[in-house]
This record gives structure tokens, C-alpha cells and sequence, in this order.
């Protein structure tokens, strides 16, 4: 079978987020089991390519906006073929979804293009069975599809398959972009594009495939609800069932025992590492070297999904215990200042970092005794996955795919979405943690259980076998 995906980031060439790292590892862990994966992703100015990629197509016309010229670039990593989108008026910007706090205002036309380019590099160059479009900014891909090329015998037959990572972001541009994607404004009304007298792109996708998926079970059933459909519930009610995959981990990228970023490697047979590991992150962080107090890790993104507002609400309280707490992240400027405040403080107790940084990121899950994610919702999350091979107790909130990764067994959850119940949870950890034999324990449940990406790449193939049947 023939799969190509589309996506607007993908490890390792760009990443803001979770979405790229699924585009590392999904793809990769198709192609192993032997589907043929291509990946379309456009050529941004930050792209860092392990090789020169090869031209593969001069001069694909795209009718949107004033029209665009773009030329396809190739390469193949892990057996996947990746398609770059090469546009420079649209993608060779200081920002990858906009910059200085602000989006593109031209994001429809640039996501449109990479989905119309999508269905150029099915015509020309990667004959598609199965199209699996990811995310807000492929929600025009099925609409294109279904719209402009139903009778076009290139397409007779492809499937099309629609993944939400995050309903919180949608794609939403004043009604009169419609006129700029190429689309009939006809298309604008409740049932198709509208959502509240704007443009919507995500409802494409979810409008226009033949099935839709998120990334974990718990996600797909509350997106359903009112309390997390963000207005679409009844839309996707309507448009579902809804498929819950949860997500892998791309394990040559995150694992202890071989993580390039580590002073010290460790495994579930040799923890001394990472004891030498928290060591290092407290000097990098300029924080005493104490190393028998609980040191709680935070790598995030800093928006309002991912439950901020309860660390300021019981920061004081949670401080007051025996703590240290390291913050790596970036994002809305009052989780930025909140965090400052914080680590101005308690210098002693609180270090932080305000960026985006890779490599502190692995040596932050590598570090921290206790890795905390209270998000407010949470469609999957990775870094708590992550955190569990490192040997690092996650402590969640219990929504999405943080409910469905994290067990009494390997980490501490609370659900109430309140300060108190994070600092109860926060609690129980450090009592926890006192307790050195049965910590240890914990920590090695939690690295011995394996969220490979294998697993969801079975389930992802059965999905496309049914759809194409
Ligand atoms: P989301 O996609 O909602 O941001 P995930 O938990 O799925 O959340 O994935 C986040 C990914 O981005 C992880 O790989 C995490 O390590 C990475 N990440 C987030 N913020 C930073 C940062 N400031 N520096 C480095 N990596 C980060
Ligand atoms: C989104 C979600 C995150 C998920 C990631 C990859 O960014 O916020 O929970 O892990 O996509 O699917």
C-alpha cells in the first residue's frame, strides 16, 4: 500500500511540537512493517536536512492567491520518502507558523498551496492509495480532493485519512480568505467551512475524509463532549465515530541508553547514570547541587492547554516543600512572566529557561526525579512517554492521553482541574520518593514498559486497509 502523509512539520527537519515527532517516528514505523510512507512537508527556512535533499519536480503550478510556482525536493530517511515543499515567498520566513508572537496572516494560502502541492506530488510523483492528512493546516487537502479533482482518474479510489493532534487549534480566517484557496464561497455555511461567520479549515478535514482519527482513546471520546469539543462537538458527533490511536515513541530518539545529549548513559539495570545526570542539570541550572532533594522537570510549550495556571496557583505551597523545580519552554508572554517570577523568588529552589532547545529538553528528562504535566487537556503528550523510559515519575492530570499512558503504577495523576488537587498529587509524589526502594521500583516499571511506535503502526495500517478495503 501506498501512504502518503502531509503534514506542516516533521523530525527531524522542523518541529514546534508533538506533531513533528509523530512524523518522525509514524512514517518510519510503516515503512518498517513494509507499507511504502512518503511524507509532503514544506522546505522552511529552519529546516535542518541530515543530507542535501534532490530536486525531484521543477516548477508544480498552484492556482492560489496570486499563484505560486513551487519545485519538489527529495529525500529519504529510514526508508521514507520525504517531499518538501520548496516556496520561498511562503516558507523562507523568520517563523515557522508566524513570528514575534504573531501568526502569518497569509497561513490559509500557505497551507493551502502544501495541500494542493500534496496532491501534485500523488499526480507526479508517489501514486497514493491512502492520503493521511494531519492537523489544521491540511484541513483544505480533502476539500481540494473531493472538490476540484472527484472525476480525475489519478485519484479513482484514494482514501483519505484525517488526524486531529489538537482541536484547540483550528485554522480560522475572516470569510473572506475563502476567495483566496481556491474554493467556492458557497462552501462557507455551518454544515461545510463556517464556524461562527469565519473560515474554518480544520472542518475540511473533518467534512470532507472518509474517516477521522486522534491520538489517543480518552481524547476521542471528549472531543465529542462539550466540555472539550471547543464548538465542534456535535460537528465531529456527526462526522465520526471518531478512531483513538495513541501514539508511539521514536525509541532511537529518546532513550537513556543511548541518548547523545547525556554526560552519562543508564538503563533499567544501571540507574548510577542518572543520579550523574541530575548532578549535571542542577549545575546547568545553577541550582545546589542537592541531590537528594526531589527534583521536579517541566519542558513544555507554555500555553493556556497545558494547565499553567495551576502551577501559580499553588506555586507558594509547593515551593514550601522540599523541591527544586527546572523549566525549560516558551509561549504566551503570562506563563513567561509567571515562571521568571518564580525563579526570581526562590533562586535556590526554581531554575529556568525560556526557549526552545533540544538537547536540554533530553537532558531535562534524563535529570528530574519527577516530570510534571497538569495539562488541561491533552490530546496525547509525548513528553511524559518519554519520561517513563527516563526513569523520571510523570505526575498528570488525568485527561486524554495523559489518563491512558500513566497508571498507579508508573506515575500520579489528580483529575479535578484545580491548584489543590496538583499540589495533593505533588505531594504524594515527594512522600513517595522518600521511600527510596519502592521509588526505584516505580521507576523501573515505568521504563520497562515499551510505547513503540510498532504498536500504533498496526493499528494505523488495519485503519487503512479498511478504508481502502
Ligand atoms: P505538544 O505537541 O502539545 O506541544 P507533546 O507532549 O505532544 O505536546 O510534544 C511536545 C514535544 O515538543 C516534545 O518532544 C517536547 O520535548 C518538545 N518541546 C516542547 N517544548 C520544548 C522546548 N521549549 N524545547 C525543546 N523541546 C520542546
Ligand atoms: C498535539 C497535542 C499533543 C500530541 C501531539 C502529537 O500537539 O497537543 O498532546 O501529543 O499533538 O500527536
Amino acid at each position: 500500500m501506498n501512504i502518503l502523509m502531509v503534514a506542516s512539520e516533521a523530525t527531524p527537519f522542523s518541529k514546534t511540537g508533538g506533531l513533528a515527532d509523530v512524523m518522525g517516528g509514524l512514517p518510519a514505523a510503516l515503512a518498517a512493517r513494509g507499507e511504502h510512507v512518503a511524507v509532503v512537508t514544506p522546505a522552511y527556512r529552519q529546516n535542518e536536512d541530515p543530507d542535501p535533499p534532490r530536486e525531484a519536480y521543477r516548477n508544480l503550478w498552484i492556482p492560489l492567491g496570486p499563484g505560486y510556482s513551487v519545485d519538489i525536493w527529495e529525500l529519504t530517511e529510514r526508508n521514507v520518502a520525504f517531499y518538501f515543499v520548496h516556496c520561498p515567498p511562503l516558507y523562507d520566513r523568520d517563523g515557522i507558523y508566524g513570528s514575534g508572537g504573531w501568526d502569518f496572516p497569509d497561513n490559509h494560502i500557505r497551507y493551502g498551496v502544501l495541500s494542493m502541492a500534496a496532491l501534485g506530488v500523488a499526480r507526479h510523483l508517489f501514486p497514493a492509495n491512502i492520503i493521511h492528512a494531519h492537523d489544521w493546516q491540511t484541513g483544505l487537502l480533502p476539500v481540494y480532493l473531493r472538490e476540484h479533482f472527484s472525476a480525475d482518474p489519478t485519484f479513482a479510489g484514494v482514501k483519505l485519512l484525517f488526524t486531529i493532534h489538537n482541536l484547540g487549534y483550528q485554522g480560522i480566517f475572516p470569510p473572506e480568505a475563502i476567495s483566496q484557496i481556491g474554493l467556492d464561497p458557497r462552501l462557507l455555511n455551518p454544515e461545510q467551512l463556517e464556524f461562527f461567520g469565519k473560515l474554518c479549515l480544520l472542518k475540511g478535514g473533518i467534512a470532507w475524509s472518509d474517516a477521522i482519527s486522534t491520538v489517543s482513546k480518552g481524547y476521542a471520546r471528549e472531543i465529542q463532549t462539550p466540555e472539550y469539543g471547543f464548538g465542534l462537538d456535535g460537528f465531529l458527533r456527526k462526522h465520526g465515530p471518531i478512531e483513538g490511536i495513541v501514539n508511539g515513541v521514536d525509541y532511537q530518539e529518546w532513550n537513556p541508553e543511548n541518548d547523545p545529549h547525556l554526560a552519562r548513559k543508564y538503563s533499567v539495570n544501571d540507574l548510577s547514570g542518572k543520579r550523574a545526570c541530575k548532578r549535571d542539570l542542577l549545575e546547568e541550572y545553577r541550582l545546589p547541587a542537592d541531590l537528594d532533594r526531589p527534583l521536579i522537570g517541566i519542558v513544555s510549550r507554555f500555553a493556556s492547554q497545558k494547565g499553567f495556571d495551576l502551577v501559580a496557583d499553588a506555586a507558594s505551597a509547593l515551593l514550601d516543600e522540599e523541591v527544586s523545580m527546572v523549566v525549560l519552554g516558551s509561549g504566551d508572554s503570562e506563563y513567561e512572566a509567571m515562571f521568571r517570577y518564580l525563579a526570581h523568588a526562590r533562586p535556590d529552589q526554581v531554575g529556568l529557561r525560556i526557549g526552545y532547545d533540544n538537547p536540554l529538553a533530553h537532558r531535562i528528562e534524563a535529570g528530574a526525579d519527577i516530570f510534571l504535566m497538569p495539562s488541561r487537556y491533552e490530546p496525547c503528550g509525548l513528553n511524559q512517554i518519554y519520561s517513563l523510559k527516563y526513569g523520571t515519575v510523570p505526575v498528570v492530570r488525568a485527561t486524554g492521553g495523559l489518563d491512558d499512558t500513566i497508571d498507579e503504577d508508573t506515575g500520579f495523576k489528580f483529575r479535578e482541574y484545580t491548584g489543590s488537587a496538583l499540589l495533593q498529587a505533588v505531594r504524594s509524589a515527594v512522600t513517595a520518593y522518600r521511600d527510596r526502594d519502592g521509588w526505584v521500583s516505580m521507576m523501573r516499571r515505568g521504563m520497562q514498559r515499551d510505547f513503540s511506535w510498532s504498536a500504533a503502526a498496526g493499528e494505523y495500517a488495519s485503519l487503512y486497509r479498511r478504508l481502502t478495503g
